[in-house]
C-alpha cells in the first residue's frame, strides 16, 4: 500500500536512489536533501511503498510564510504512469492550505508537458516565461563587451532602485529556478548566496542582474537571470556573467532571461544552440491563490 509521509534521514538512499534516475543522474537534490531535513520552512514528503520511498516531493515556505514553493517532485521511473505525482502535487496543496499559505507557485520546463499538466490539474496557472540557455566551457568564451561599467551592489541598496524601476515582471525575480517576491528580507536572503550588479542611467535603473556560482554534478555551474531595458544592456550583462563564470572557474553557465532578448542571444556566435534549443527551451512560473 502507499503511504504519503514526512521524509527523514533515513530515507536518504531511496531519495538518492530516484534522483541518480532523474535527469540522466544530473539531479540537484543529493545537494539540498540534508537542508531540507534541517530547514523548519521545507516540509519534504515522499511515498512510501514496501518500506521504501518511491516518490518526493518539497514544500518551501518562502516570502516571510506568504508563499508555498513547491520543488522537486519525482516518481522513481518504475513507478511512474501510476498518479503517484498526482496524488503528491494534491497531498502538497493541501499541506499549504493548512499550513496556511496565500498562494502556491513553482517553476518548470515549458517542454515538461506532465509538469504542466500536474499543474493544471490543481488550479495553477502560468504567469509568465522568462527564456533559458544552457552551455559548457564558458572559458573558451573569448566574447566580451563592456558599453557600460556596471556595479555590483547589496540587497538593500538596491530594493528602492528596483521598485521604482519596473525592471521585474510583477516584481517576481527568478533566481536558479525559483522565484521570490522582491521584498528588502526577500533579497537579503538571496544575496546570502548570489551577488547582484546593476547599471542606472540618468538615476534609474537600466538593467539589473544575479549570479552565483553553484555545485552541479557537471562541476561549478555559474548561474545567473538577467533583466535588461534593451538589447545593450542585456549584452553587457551577458558580457559581465561569463567572464564571472571564467574567473569562478565555472565549467558550464545555465542563464535566464526575458523571451526578448532570444534572438540577440542566438546571434552571437560562440552561442552554441542544443539541437532542439527554441521556444520549449524556457521556464515558467506557475501560480494558484489559495
Ligand atoms: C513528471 C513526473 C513527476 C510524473 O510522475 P507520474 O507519477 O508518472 O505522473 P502521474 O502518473 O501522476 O501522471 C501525471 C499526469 O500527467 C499526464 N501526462 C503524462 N505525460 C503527459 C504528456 N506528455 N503530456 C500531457 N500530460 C501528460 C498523465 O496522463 C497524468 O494525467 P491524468 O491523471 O490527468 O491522466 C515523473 O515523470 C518524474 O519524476 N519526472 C522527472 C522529474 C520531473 O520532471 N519532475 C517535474 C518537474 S520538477
Amino acid at each position: 500500500m502507499n503511504i504519503i509521509r514526512p521524509l527523514r534521514k533515513s530515507d536518504r538512499e531511496d531519495v538518492l536512489e530516484i534522483a541518480r534516475h532523474t535527469w540522466e543522474g544530473h539531479d540537484y537534490i543529493p545537494y539540498i536533501f540534508d537542508s531540507w531535513l534541517e530547514d523548519k520552512d521545507s516540509h519534504p514528503v515522499g511515498v512510501e511503498y514496501n518500506d521504501h520511498i518511491i516518490a518526493l516531493a518539497n514544500l518551501r515556505v518562502i516570502d516571510d510564510g506568504r508563499t508555498g514553493w513547491m520543488e522537486a517532485l519525482r516518481v522513481h521511473p518504475n513507478h511512474r504512469g501510476k498518479g503517484l505525482a498526482t496524488a503528491l502535487t494534491q497531498y502538497v496543496v493541501r499541506l499549504a492550505e493548512n499550513i496556511p499559505v496565500y498562494c502556491i507557485r513553482y517553476t518548470t520546463s515549458v517542454g515538461n508537458e506532465t509538469s504542466l499538466h500536474l499543474a493544471e490539474a490543481v488550479g495553477m496557472k502560468r504567469k509568465f516565461d522568462l527564456a533559458v540557455h544552457w552551455q559548457e566551457n564558458p572559458a573558451e568564451i573569448s566574447w566580451r563587451v563592456s558599453s557600460f561599467l556596471l556595479h555590483e551592489v547589496s540587497a538593500n541598496e538596491v530594493y528602492q532602485d528596483l521598485i521604482n524601476a519596473k525592471l521585474i515582471p510583477f516584481n517576481i525575480l527568478v533566481h536558479d529556478w525559483k522565484a521570490f517576491d522582491v521584498t528588502p528580507k526577500g533579497l537579503n536572503k538571496i544575496g546570502l548566496t548570489a551577488r547582484f550588479w546593476v547599471r542606472k542611467h540618468t538615476g534609474s535603473l537600466a538593467s539589473f542582474s544575479l549570479g552565483f556560482a553553484r555545485d552541479a554534478s557537471s562541476g561549478l555551474q555559474w548561474s545567473f537571470t538577467i533583466y535588461a531595458s534593451d538589447a545593450t544592456e542585456f549584452l553587457n550583462h551577458l558580457s559581465h556573467h561569463v567572464e564571472m563564470a571564467f574567473q569562478s572557474g565555472c565549467t558550464s553557465i545555465f542563464m535566464a532571461f526575458e523571451p526578448d532578448y532570444v534572438e540577440t542571444l542566438h546571434n552571437l556566435d560562440w552561442v552554441r544552440l542544443e539541437e532542439n534549443e527554441d521556444d520549449e527551451w524556457a521556464l515558467t512560473l506557475l501560480e494558484r491563490m489559495l
